[in-house]
């Protein structure tokens, strides 16, 4: 091809989603294959929402609604927000490439941890923006580190809380101290797609106002994970109206689709569902603390519904070795690997896979 891509695009690499199931059972002829890679709920979602995509799927001929207003309704009731600080999106991703395009010029600085999720690394790069990476300590994003790195041409800091893939949670104090630090004129992204599995108790989970006070902020939240709607693709981003205006300028029509937009309300309405996904991921969480422990593996604590655990032998082969057996999970750098928390059933066999694998 004669048509030369942008500059920022050519040393890009694709973004590697979790393989899918069909795809392991086919090239390993299993029958049974456990995904465990891309933090997805393992109840399904919601019987409510089940029903009413079902009733909403009789006419799909019609357009949905651009503005989701009835989403956007449901939310704004459910958090006490105007509807005017809620902008729904195709997955919380999208906004995190909305983000990207509305406030980052080339040359522009965007700051992001080492290990935290991808999205951030590649929007920035696509809009000629330099990512400035600031190591993880201690599996935790390094607040003061990134404070630091805050130049004149710092235009957003990606913050994730609890972060993927290490599965940290940083305090409510420790963030009000970094937004003091924070310039007015920069926008923190702060993505709390993980937010309904964190178990501290001391962690209010009130952040979604944060933009209430501080007016450079955005609050991402998404329907992929407690509510188990990650096919539909839906989130939602809390902000202040003229932040959200601006966004609004190159929003897709039609961004999000109406049974996308059905089936989020019908999740918001049945909160038991998500009590019930917090009980069997905090089950499955200390399982799996329980057999790491035996293992003599080391992981960081997790506020997630997915383990960082040191496998201690390069992640590629075990992550090939557990996917031959039927368990399919993400490996990262060197020896570490992301597992998701799943059923009991799925934890188990992951478990014993790995002691195979590993030989322990
Ligand atoms: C931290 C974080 N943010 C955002 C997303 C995107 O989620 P979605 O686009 O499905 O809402 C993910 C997905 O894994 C994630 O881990």
């Amino acid at each position: 091809m004669k048509v030369p891509v942008r500059k920022q695009i050519e040393g890009l690499t694709p973004y590697k989603p979790g393989k899918p199931i069909e795809d392991v059972q086919r090239e390993y002829g299993l029958e049974q294959v456990d995904k465990l890679a891309s933090n997805e709920n393992p109840l399904n979602c919601s019987p409510v929402v089940i029903k009413a995509v079902k009733e909403a799927a009789a006419n799909l001929s019609i357009y949905p609604d651009g503005n989701a207003t009835e989403l956007k309704e449901a939310i704004a009731e459910f958090y006490g927000v105007k509807v005017s600080e809620i902008m729904p999106t195709s997955g919380s991703n999208e906004m995190v490439w909305l983000l990207a395009k509305t406030f980052l010029n080339p040359g522009d600085e965007a700051i992001m941890a080492d290990y935290t999720f991808v999205s951030y690394k590649i929007a920035t790069i696509t809009m000629g923006a330099v990512p400035v990476i600031v190591p993880v300590k201690d599996f935790s994003l390094d607040l003061d580190a990134m404070a630091d790195a805050i130049t004149e041409k710092t235009r957003i800091i990606w913050l994730c809380n609890p972060n993927n893939p290490t599965g940290t949670l940083f305090s409510e104090e420790e963030l009000h101290s970094f937004m003091k630090k924070v310039p007015e004129d920069v926008l923190v992204a702060y993505d709390e797609a993980y937010i309904e599995y964190v178990t501290d108790p001391s962690f209010s989970k009130d952040g979604y106002k944060l933009y209430q006070r501080y007016p450079n902020m955005v609050v991402m939240r998404t329907f992929s994970k407690i509510y188990g709607l990650a096919a539909l693709r839906v989130g939602y981003t809390l902000a202040n109206e003229e932040v959200l205006d601006n966004i609004n300028k190159i929003r897709r029509p039609f961004n999000v689709n109406r049974l996308a937009q059905v089936a989020a309300i019908a999740a918001l309405k049945d909160q038991d569902f998500v009590k019930r996904s917090y009980e069997v991921n905090m089950e499955g969480k200390e399982y799996l603390y329980r057999a790491f422990d035996e293992m003599g593996l080391t992981y960081a604590k997790s506020e997630t519904n997915h383990i960082f655990v040191d496998v201690e032998k390069d992640c590629n082969e075990i992550f090939v070795e557990l996917q031959k057996r039927g368990t399919i999970i993400r490996p990262f750098p060197r020896t570490y690997i992301r597992v998701t928390i799943g059923t009991m059933e799925q934890n188990k066999k992951f478990v014993a896979l790995l002691k195979e694998v590993l030989d322990k």
